[in-house]
């Protein structure tokens, strides 16, 4: 690696994340596939991404756009073949792109052969591999628990049996039980079995839900009304996340155990990753909710650097994926999304871009005859515009509509114009990748007029950097970073010793 430190590459790397259906489309189906990601790999490379993390496409019935996996060794005819799948690991690490796929170990399809047969009889050997309980004696559902998308019980009723199933999300993803010693055993050779083919590590789905309390105990009432996945963090969740992270210790190569961890208690997050047994990197869920406010941003990395212990894991930030608006869309400005960029790309920790953002993409308005999510997630899993001319570069009309700004969005449009959102992301990367300190430094938080967030990263033996942003539309005659100007939000320079304007982020040599 170029950093010429040991470090693995998920400390100092930064991940993009694919979303498979609306990345590229070789096939005119209208549906991103795995030979039109393949097809389009370099463009992460050019960006300077060091790893890719694509979204499930295993089989699946789509319940939940392949995160109801029906065959977790397959490809799905939609996206391709598992040769397609092999092509793509091979094709990124030929572009020195390391491979990421999604494991989703919490539940399968209802279409998954372990479910048809658990639902076939209570004496059937995979019963127990789901989570079946009873009616309580009014018939009712056996605990509180909501369900994900939809306001309704976490549990389905199986008329045959006269037991219900749980489901923390659709009645189409039935949870598994991780207190069956065979569920572990079958995901684990999941992993194995993608590891052998190349694959660098895993995006674990909503990981902290697999280590269930048996009793399953009714949610307090202050948590009654959300979904149960925000709170089913049950205490057998640590045990497991250590087998699986012994999993991927057993492959050779540094592979990577990288948490879905949807919680909105860092210290939880912090916790899942051990004491270097545990995840490797976990998602910051508090700052992905944070508005775009310095004083709260400088609360989310106080509370991180007080949180994430430096025993081997560190926080995996995100601010924008196919599951939330993306962050062009809640923070309302371009120019706040390219302040953002500097944030995201010079924080300590490990960043991911989720595909589209390095072109500054608003969530597609998406009409309500066109709306095809049942949790609301369509604007943001909008297509990716790859070219100006009307289609974009999709050979059909896409699933889903474009979106904003397509043509002067595109990557077409964008590439070599200095002052594109996607020079300015290559431009951060290319920085990041070649400055020690914003790869593998440490983080202090400076004083700073209200408005603006600073902070100083420092690694042994190269120089420090100090990052200088302006989270305030107006400029801020307090804050006169000095230093030798290394990026930031403008294309160029600014004066020596200027305030910083609207806006405005600065990275600095100081
Ligand atoms: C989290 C995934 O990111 C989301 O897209 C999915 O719907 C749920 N987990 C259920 O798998
Ligand atoms: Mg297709």
């Amino acid at each position: 690696m170029p950093h010429g430190t040991a470090l693995p590459w998920w400390v100092t790397g930064v991940a993009y994340q694919i979303y498979p259906r609306s990345f590229a489309d070789s096939d005119g189906d209208g549906v991103g596939d795995l030979r039109g990601l393949v097809a389009h790999l370099d463009h992460v490379a050019d960006l300077g991404a060091d790893a890719v993390w694509v979204s499930p496409f295993f089989r699946s019935p789509m319940a939940d756009f392949g995160y109801d996996v029906a065959d977790f060794r397959d490809v799905d005819p939609l996206f391709g073949t598992l040769a397609d799948a092999d092509d793509l690991i091979s094709r990124a690490h030929e572009l020195g792109l390391r491979v990421v796929f999604d494991l989703v170990p919490n539940h399968t399809s209802s279409e998954h052969p372990w479910f048809r047969a658990a639902r076939s009889s209570p004496r059937d050997p995979h019963r127990d591999w789901y989570v079946w309980r009873d009616p309580r004696p009014d018939g009712s559902p056996p605990n509180n628990w909501r369900a994900a998308f939809a306001d309704e019980p976490a549990w389905t009723l199986d008329p045959a049996s006269g037991q219900y199933y749980l489901h923390l999300f659709l009645p189409e993803q039935p949870d598994l039980d991780w207190n069956h010693p065979s569920v572990p055993a079958e995901i684990a050779g999941v992993m194995e079995f993608w590891m052998a083919r190349g694959v660098d590590g895993f995006r674990c789905d909503v990981i902290h839900c697999i280590g269930k309390d048996p009793e399953l105990p009714d949610a307090p009432d202050d948590l009654a009304g959300l979904p149960a996945c925000l709170f089913d963090h049950g205490p057998g969740t640590m045990e497991q996340i250590r087998f699986l992270r012994r999993v991927v210790d057993g492959a050779p190569g540094e592979r990577l155990l990288l948490g879905e961890t949807y919680v909105f208690d860092r210290e939880r997050i912090a916790g899942y990753l051990g004491d270097g047994d545990g995840l490797h990197l976990g998602f910051d869920i508090p700052a992905l909710h944070a508005p775009w406010d310095a004083a709260a941003w400088r609360a989310e990395v106080a509370s991180a650097l007080e949180l994430y212990p430096p025993r081997g894991g560190q926080p995996a930030w995100v601010l924008s994926n196919h599951d939330v608006p993306r962050h062009r869309t809640r923070y309302g400005t371009e120019a706040r999304a390219r302040a953002a960029a500097v944030l995201l790309l010079t924080v300590w920790g490990t960043p991911t871009v989720y595909a589209g953002e390095e072109l500054g993409l608003e969530d597609a308005e998406v009409p309500p005859d066109r709306v095809v999510d049942p949790g609301g997630r369509d604007g943001c899993r909008a297509p990716l515009p790859w070219r100006r001319a009307a289609g974009h570069g999709w050979p059909a009309e896409p699933w889903l509509p474009f979106p904003p700004d397509a043509r002067a969005r595109s990557v077409e449009a964008q590439r070599d114009d200095p002052a594109s959102m996607l020079e300015h992301y290559r431009r951060l990367l290319r920085l990041r990748r070649a400055t020690p300190a914003l790869h593998r430094g440490d983080l202090r938080l400076l004083d700073a007029p209200d408005g603006v967030l600073a902070y100083r990263r420092t690694a042994d033996g190269a120089d420090p950097v100090e990052v200088w942003i302006n989270f305030t539309e107006q400029e801020v005659a307090g804050a006169r970073p000095v230093g030798k100007w290394l990026g930031g939000t403008r294309v160029g320079p600014p004066e020596a010793g200027s305030p910083l304007g609207p806006d405005e982020a600065r990275i600095l040599s100081a």
